[in-house]
């Protein structure tokens, strides 16, 4: 019989509670051995739920308790999520998380600690929720050098975009109903402003090309600057207005990972993922091109990550599973000054005509109901975004996105 606590009672860590719960049999079976919640830490009680008789308010209790052998860290943050992370690895005892934010910014120095200790740190759940994607990056693909990661990482945005895109909804009525969908995080500017999918490019990225990369290292953009007229542009050329996270291994050896939208072209499958699915395409220098596809928020989905996590832990306790990878360094990452692309670019002003002759446009874009005095275009050769803004001097950029080659 092995002991579980949870840390936080919220969205996750209910869910955990719950497949726990209807899946004791099966995960028993399959782990020739039983699984059982045994405490629950939160700040609040809950009354009303089958689970109140195991809530607690003292971590010190889980911190004592020998029989507890996995603590489930749904918190999030990095706050009382690493006091209690520290605590519990050092206490001997293996911690699966779904925080990315804690591992991204500390995941490094937990690794050690739990090998330090000879317990596992897993946290398959952090990138794409549902989505097995951590273990196969680490081991599938091991045999693989990674040349680049494309990811739509955040179920929030993808579910905003959607929904702009298909039902023409605003901006504040669809993050409204992500919301409602328990899939934007306590405070949605993580998601809206690209954090999230920020952290989650950071673990991928580290994991894939072995040292760890800070979120400081990765420029991000949100969706807050996408509008609905992007979209109608995006649209009169086949494309669709994706919130990507990428990391590129470049000739020199160094990472250019950063969060930003792209436009891509209908044909390309990350353009067919919607609402709150995630997907990240994957390239190597042997399997070529792979692709990573399921839902990326919500309270199951996330469980079935964690649950498997903690089912891992149990089954490997002598012998403990050890996702890590190195320390990082600032001369890790690229310079995004460095990285020239294709652009999608909306301005004010009648600048058509004057256009060609500072730059090369591929083509002009129309949407119906435009007003005089804007024009929206694609541009023909990469440029870095410096030279961008360089041929566009004295015009007001709009929006300015990279276009996502297929
Ligand atoms: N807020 C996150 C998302 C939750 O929308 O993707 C899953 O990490």
């Amino acid at each position: 019989m092995a002991k579980v606590a949870i840390l936080g009672f919220g969205v996750v860590g209910s869910g955990v509670a719950e497949v726990l719960a209807r899946n004791g049999a099966h995960i028993g079976q399959k782990l020739h051995s039983n699984v059982e919640l045994k405490y629950i830490l939160d700040r609040r009680d809950f009354p009303d739920s089958p689970f109140s008789p195991r809530i607690i308010h003292d971590f010190d209790l889980i911190e004592r308790d020998p029989e507890v052998e996995v603590v489930v860290e749904t918190i999030g943050g990095a706050g009382a999520a690493k006091e209690f992370t520290l605590r519990a690895l050092a206490a001997g005892k293996s911690v699966v998380t779904s925080n990315k934010e804690l591992v991204a910014k500390h995941g490094y120095d937990l690794m050690k600690l739990a090998q330090e200790h000879n317990v596992s740190y897993l946290y398959e759940a952090s990138v794409g929720g549902g989505i097995p994607i951590i273990r196969p990056l680490k081991q599938c693909l091991a045999a693989n050098e990674i040349t680049e990661i494309c990811g739509i990482l955040n179920g929030t945005t993808n579910y905003i975009l959607t929904r702009m895109i298909r039902a023409g909804l605003s901006f504040d009525a669809a993050l409204k109903e992500a919301q409602e969908n328990g899939y934007a995080e306590a405070d949605p500017t993580a998601d809206v402003a690209g954090h999230d999918a920020c952290r989650k490019i950071c673990i991928l990225a580290s994991l894939a090309f072995g040292r760890h990369i800070y979120p400081e290292q990765v420029p991000t953009e949100g969706i807050d600057r996408v509008s609905l007229a992007d979209v109608a542009y995006a649209d009169a050329c086949g494309r669709k207005i994706k919130l990507l996270g990428r990391a590129i291994l470049e000739e020199d050896g160094k990472i250019q990972a950063f969060v930003a939208p792209h436009l891509i072209g209908g044909e390309v499958p990350l353009a067919g993922v919607e609402d709150v699915f995630n997907a990240i395409a994957v390239k190597g220098n042997a399997i070529g091109d792979v692709m990573f596809y399921g839902r990326g928020a919500g309270k199951l989905p996330t469980a079935s990550a964690v649950v498997a996590d903690v089912m891992d832990a149990v089954g490997r306790r002598d012998r403990p599973k050890f996702m890590d990878w190195g320390p990082g360094s600032k001369d890790v990452t690229a310079d995004i000054r460095t990285l020239a692309t294709r652009w999608y670019v909306r301005v004010r002003g009648e600048a058509g005509r004057a256009l060609p002759e500072r730059l090369d446009v591929e083509r002009f874009l129309a949407r119906s109901g435009a007003p005089t005095g804007e024009t929206a275009f694609i541009t023909k050769a990469p440029l870095t975004r410096g030279a961008l803004d360089n041929a566009l001097e004295g015009l007001e950029i709009l929006s300015a996105f990279r276009v996502l080659e297929d």
